[in-house]
């Protein structure tokens, strides 16, 4: 069996590295396809030589640029590669703009797609990722999804016939990565002296690209009773620059982004996560650290149960951070909503197992 995976933003890098080594396990064959959406190396390149995913075959080198620019000119290139190499799956993760891309590229072609992470819905339609998402789970022949919440929505829109259940496969890398730093020990966060400390991201459109609601986010970190390490996306640098808004202010240690294994350990030695990210929030419930998220929904809404993640919508609201954001952790997790860490052998299965079906 052949599988072309087609990856191009950071939080796809970390979903390719079990499924690369699930491949490399049960003996498939694996193209990987980067279409260079993120081309920064800290956000790219890092990933890869840090979870110890094979180079891309392909780097379609794509870039930046509006989403009509970015999905538009991933298509043709898309479409060539696939046509190249004929796999007898072409899978896609997540919500981004090269999740999409390659969706349309694939079943135009008539080759069977498979969508990672399938079912995910925030159920607001201003997120340029819930449209990705709802498009590619309806042009996709195999829906693999993290959680029961997610089976449910693809079972609404009527898509329950096409879809497994698989478990979340970030949390195989999450899990394995944790293992691996806490075994090396601790080192100390440069930047953040000995005392508690909160990470956090913002890098989310509705969070960066409105300059009130950008300067509301960046005043209420900055007056946080404790250091915020802030490892700042570049759209996030890029917004405030445009805005004349200095970020290094009162709290706010500005940090690059981290790679892989040094977030995980930023957050193991923190208090809690602010964040917009849908990996972070996740990833803070799997640490066992309280997380406070900048948005009006979640997607990973099992984080929500006994306190784990508290949602914060509106600027008002962001009066509350400080006791919010230092509540500490809340009641220990019974349930295990993704998995016990081998989602990605799961999948390998399910797409040996469904072979020629599409
Ligand atoms: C994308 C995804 C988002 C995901 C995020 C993870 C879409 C619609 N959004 O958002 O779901 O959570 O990746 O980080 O696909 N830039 C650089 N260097 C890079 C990449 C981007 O400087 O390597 C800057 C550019 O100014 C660019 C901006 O960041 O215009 C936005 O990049 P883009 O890939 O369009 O979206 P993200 O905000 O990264």
């Amino acid at each position: 069996m052949k599988v072309l995976s087609v990856v191009g933003a950071r939080p796809q890098f970390v979903k390719l590295a079990p499924v690369a080594q699930a491949c490399d396990a049960a003996g498939v064959e694996h193209v990987i396809v980067h279409t260079g959406q993120h081309y920064d190396p800290g956000l790219s390149d890092v990933f890869f030589a840090d979870l110890r995913i094979p180079a891309p075959d392909v780097h379609l080198a794509v870039g930046s640029g509006s989403h009509g620019e970015q999905t538009g000119a991933m298509l043709g290139p898309l479409e060539a590669v696939m046509e190249q190499h004929r796999p007898d799956w072409v899978l896609v993760y997540g919500d981004t703009n090269s999740t999409l891309a390659a969706a349309v590229a694939a079943v135009k072609i008539h080759l069977p797609l498979a969508h990672l992470e399938a079912g995910l819905r925030s159920f607001n339609r201003r997120m340029p990722e819930e449209h990705n998402r709802v498009l590619t789970d309806h042009a996709a022949d195999l829906l693999l999804a993290p959680t029961q919440v997610a089976m449910g929505h693809l079972a609404d829109e009527g898509l329950a016939d096409r879809s497994v259940l698989v478990g979340d496969v970030m949390t195989d890398v999450c899990f394995r990565v944790r293992d691996a730093v806490v075994a090396a020990g601790s080192s100390p966060v440069a930047g953040v002296g000995d005392g508690p400390y909160l990470v956090s991201t913002i890098h989310r459109a509705e969070n960066t690209d409105d300059p009130a609601r950008l300067a509301a986010i960046v005043r209420a970190l900055a007056a946080l009773p404790v250091p915020v390490l802030l490892l700042a996306h570049p759209r996030l640098r890029a917004r405030c620059e445009a805005q004349g808004l200095e970020l290094a202010q009162g709290s706010i240690v500005v940090a690059e982004p981290l790679p892989y294994p040094q977030m995980v350990a930023a957050v193991l030695g923190s208090a809690g996560v602010v964040t917009d990210s849908g990996g972070l929030q996740k990833e803070a419930f799997l640490l066992g650290r309280a997380c406070t998220t900048l948005r009006t929904e979640t997607e990973w809404v099992e984080t929500l149960e006994g306190g784990w993640n508290v949602l914060l919508p509106d600027s008002a609201d962001l009066a509350r951070l400080p006791e919010v954001a230092l509540r500490g952790p809340g009641a220990l997790p019974q349930a295990t909503p993704y998995g016990s860490g081998d989602a990605a052998r799961r999948v390998v299965e399910v797409l040996l197992a469904r072979e020629g079906a599409a």
